[in-house]
């Protein structure tokens, strides 16, 4: 199998590290890729949203197998673009994917779908939008409607807040969802999906905030654990039944079928899990976490998603826990500080169960350096959740990265979601 990556993150190394290890595997390319995907792949200079170039490179080079990381790729149409190429993506299409590109389109699905979620309403206007966060008081949440960056998303404390969110996230001639908003804990829950079978890919908690005890800005995510200790197998096989199996009958039932990975955000509220957002693809940091616990082939997986043949297939996971601590430059998220010198790498994968994944690294006249807001991704696998937080932090007290900074409570239960910020 000839296999072609797209994206340049922690995520894709990961991928690319997954993949390489498939006895089905021939060839494995990455685009654009960073420097850690290049240990498993050869990096293409093409990037992720490029589709003519993507579909290009793919046609000319008999790619069997697309696999896309980022969601701009996949609102960006690239799983239609293969398909009419006849080149098999494991990726939705952009009608699908409009399942993360519109939250009103999420909410829609939902509500079709019986899928418990926030009570919300969709807003274009200003005045009325500001009145309804009058009348239904605060907490309250306001989002806009598109992709945003992680800059979309506001957990409003007081009618004020969500007032002045409403006029930023509205702008000219934007839309903003309003949502109740939801108290427990989170969860991210993946899913593997073939159009009409979802697969558990397992489950994970994020961290997104940049500062220990979840304080500061949001980030895309600076560490993750997997399995998350607070979801039980009870509660996950809910969520599967409750909210994943139905969105994806809802979708195949309007004629834009869902292929790929669907990332359920949930609250685990008192009343069981409510749904918080779709993703439609891996999460970040997530798939490292993830990964390392697969024991299954992943190439032959998403070979099975994408054939609609997930029906037969057998998942296997590891029992063991896994960890993953980001290492971002420091300044992240507003301005990181780039071209850091980054060593002792050798020396930190040397830890048992550790593994490194790059995200924003460059080569340097030879030398890694830092080159964008996340750098590494330091991981472990071990017995339990305790194990593999020693683990990670130990292989992470041995990489020299003076203009690095990470958080030291990633896996440690830090308490329920925040309110009063802007958190996404
Ligand atoms: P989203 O981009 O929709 O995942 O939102 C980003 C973050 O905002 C989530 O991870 C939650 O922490 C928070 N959030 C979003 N919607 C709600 C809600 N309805 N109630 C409480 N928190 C929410
Ligand atoms: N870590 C959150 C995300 O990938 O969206």
């Amino acid at each position: 199998m000839r296999v072609l990556v797209v994206g340049s993150g922690g995520r894709e190394h990961a991928l690319c590290w997954a993949l390489a290890a498939s006895p089905l595997l021939s060839r494995l390319w990455c685009a654009p890729g960073n420097p850690g995907t290049a240990e498993h792949a050869e990096n293409l200079p093409i990037g992720a949203t490029d589709i003519a170039a993507l579909v290009g490179f793919a046609g000319d080079n008999a790619i069997d197998l697309v696999v896309p990381g980022p969601e701009a790729t996949l609102v960006a149409g690239l799983a239609d673009a293969m398909a009419a190429a006849g080149i098999r993506c494991c990726g939705p299409s952009a009608a699908a994917a409009r399942l993360e590109g519109s939250k009103s389109f999420a909410k829609e699905i939902a509500e079709a779908a019986g899928i418990p979620t926030a009570q919300w309403q969709r807003f274009e206007d200003a005045v009325e939008a500001r009145a309804f966060v009058r009348r239904r008081g605060a907490p309250i949440v306001v989002k806009a409607d598109g992709l945003a960056g992680g800059k979309g998303v506001v957990v409003a404390a007081t009618p004020e807040e969500a007032e002045a969110a409403v006029v930023r996230l509205l702008g000219s001639g934007g839309v903003v969802v309003i949502e109740e908003c939801l108290q427990g804990e989170e969860v991210s829950l993946f899913a593997l999906c073939d159009g009409t079978t979802a697969l558990p890919l397992g489950a994970a908690r994020d961290y997104k905030r940049i500062g220990e005890g979840d304080t500061g800005p949001n980030t895309g995510g600076m560490g993750a654990c997997s399995p998350p200790p607070v979801l039980t197998p009870a509660i996950e096989a809910t969520a599967m039944e409750r909210i994943v199996r139905p969105a994806l009958a809802e979708m195949a039932r309007r004629g834009t079928p869902f292929r790929g990975v669907l990332f359920a955000g949930l609250m685990l509220t008192a009343e069981g899990p409510k749904l918080i957002e779709f993703n439609v693809r891996f999460g970040d940091p997530e798939a490292q976490c993830l990964l390392l616990r697969l024991r299954s082939d992943l190439l032959a997986a998403l070979l099975a998603a994408c054939d609609g043949e997930l029906g037969d297939f057998d998942l296997r996971w590891r029992e063991e826990a896994s960890v993953a601590v980001v290492l971002a430059a420091r300044g992240y998220p507003e301005e990181p500080l780039t071209g850091g010198p980054i060593g002792g790498r050798e020396a930190a994968a040397q830890v048992p169960g550790a593994r490194i994944f790059h995200a924003g690294t460059r080569l340097e006249d030879g030398r890694l350096v830092a080159g964008g807001g996340r750098v590494l991704t330091v991981c472990a696998l071990a017995a339990d959740l305790e194990a593999a937080r020693s683990a990670a932090y130990a292989a992470v007290a041995r990489v020299q990265f003076p203009d690095g900074v990470f958080r030291r409570d990633i896996g440690l239960h830090t308490g329920a979601a925040v309110v009063g910020a802007a958190v996404a």
